[in-house]
């Protein structure tokens, strides 16, 4: 069982082992009142060292950044195990965490060159995702922070992925406008400060990432279905006329999803009925085209309506080869700058948490160890 207190417990004894060297006392610190910690006195510092602590999903992540400085880049993923039932397991993703939250952590301090006495600070993800799998995160995360007496800074995984532009371009200030598509959110943003955004456009139902999840399936392809549709469509003609994810007649430029997943299930069932081949090459073409062409588009037309010149994308999906070669082309057309974070910074990954991190950090917005996890947190 994995509740709060009882995963509190361990892992909170295990950091504090980290403190005091010996795993009795590390127990029996655990086993105090958390009264000892107290960061009322912490002093904000401008380049604080800052490890951040990923694992809402199926990838245990831990970074380390040093003002907007890349120190360590650390994954352990679940994905190939996941991939064997076609999405992912809840518990086996749980206890995955479990397993790999230590080691991952021990990789990405080594890694930065940094002692345990070196972080300022500790910023992990508090939600959206799966429960049980953030509460492991979330718990290692608390245990370090007051292991260490230093502030604790809960994230929101979203957030996380507006901040991963950040990471490519340390100069990188508001306002910008952000293309985010990932597995729940599809979605464009205008980020007006450090920590302030507000959605101009968003889904009225499915996620981009979730379509190109419904759509490998569909074609047989495996899970996570993002890239295996974006390499099958490599080979393919995008000569099917699926529906654009543009909602039309809307003067909102909102998205959706849902008609074009459901397009591209009855093309393949019907052909499937009079026994005829699916080609999955130009399925894929065909589904990415119209899943894509009106991100890219509307990004940039909001970008010019609003006047504002820096266009940023974060998010999953942003992984996608198409999507970033077509924004660069638009963003170029447009003489928009366009900050696109490396593929590594778009999947999920703490880089971005501790990006995100730092920006809570510099306004001293820090979480009690009392902080819970989230399953949905709205935009
Ligand atoms: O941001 P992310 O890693 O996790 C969430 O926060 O949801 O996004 C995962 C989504 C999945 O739906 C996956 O299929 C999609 O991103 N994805 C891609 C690509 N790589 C990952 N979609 C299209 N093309 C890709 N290359
Ligand atoms: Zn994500």
């Amino acid at each position: 069982v994995w509740g709060g207190g009882c995963c509190d417990g361990l892992i909170c004894g295990r950091a504090v082992y980290l403190r005091k060297k010996s795993p009795a006392g590390g127990v029996a610190a655990a086993a105090f009142s958390i009264d000892m910690y107290d960061i009322s006195n912490y002093k904000i510092k401008p380049e604080p060292v800052i490890l951040g602590l990923e694992s809402s999903c199926d990838e245990t992540a831990c970074a380390v950044i040093k003002g907007r400085r890349l120190l360590s880049n650390c994954i352990i993923s679940s994905a190939a195990e996941q991939a064997k039932y076609g999405g992912v397991v809840p518990e086996i993703a749980s206890r995955a965490h479990t397993e790999a939250v230590e080691e991952v952590t021990s990789r990405a301090i080594a890694e930065a060159g940094i002692a345990l006495s070196d972080i300022d600070a500790v910023a992990v993800t508090y939600g959206a995702g799966l429960l049980g799998a953030l509460l492991v995160g979330l718990s290692f995360a608390k245990g370090l922070a007051y292991a260490l007496n230093v502030p604790l800074i809960a994230v929101n995984h979203i957030r996380g992925h507006l901040a991963a532009a950040y990471l490519d371009d340390p100069s990188l200030k508001p306002p910008f406008i952000t293309l985010l598509a990932s597995g729940g959110h599809t979605a464009i943003l205008k980020t007006t400060s450090f920590t302030r955004f507000e959605v101009l456009a968003r889904t009225l139902d499915d996620a981009a990432g979730e379509a190109f999840d419904k759509c490998a399936r569909v074609l047989g392809l495996p899970y996570p279905g993002g890239p295996h549709v974006q390499r099958a469509a490599e080979g393919g003609s995008p000569s099917i006329d699926f529906p654009s994810a543009q909602v039309r007649h809307s003067s909102s430029l909102a998205f959706s999803y849902s008609g074009l997943k459901t397009a591209v299930i009855n093309y393949c069932h019907n052909l499937a009925q009079k026994g005829r081949e699916v080609n999955v090459a130009d399925v894929a073409a065909s589904f990415q085209r119209a899943a894509i062409e009106p991100l890219v588009e509307n990004t940039v037309r909001l970008a010019v309506q609003s006047g504002i010149t820096t266009v940023t994308a974060g998010g999953g999906v942003i992984a996608n080869g198409y999507l970033r070669s077509r924004l660069s082309e638009e963003c170029k057309k447009a003489g928009l700058k366009l900050v696109l974070p490396a593929v590594k910074f778009c999947t999920d990954n703490a880089a971005m948490i501790a990006s995100e991190g730092l920006n809570k950090y510099m306004t001293g917005d820090f979480a009690p160890l009392s902080v819970n996890a989230t399953a949905h947190i709205p935009l």
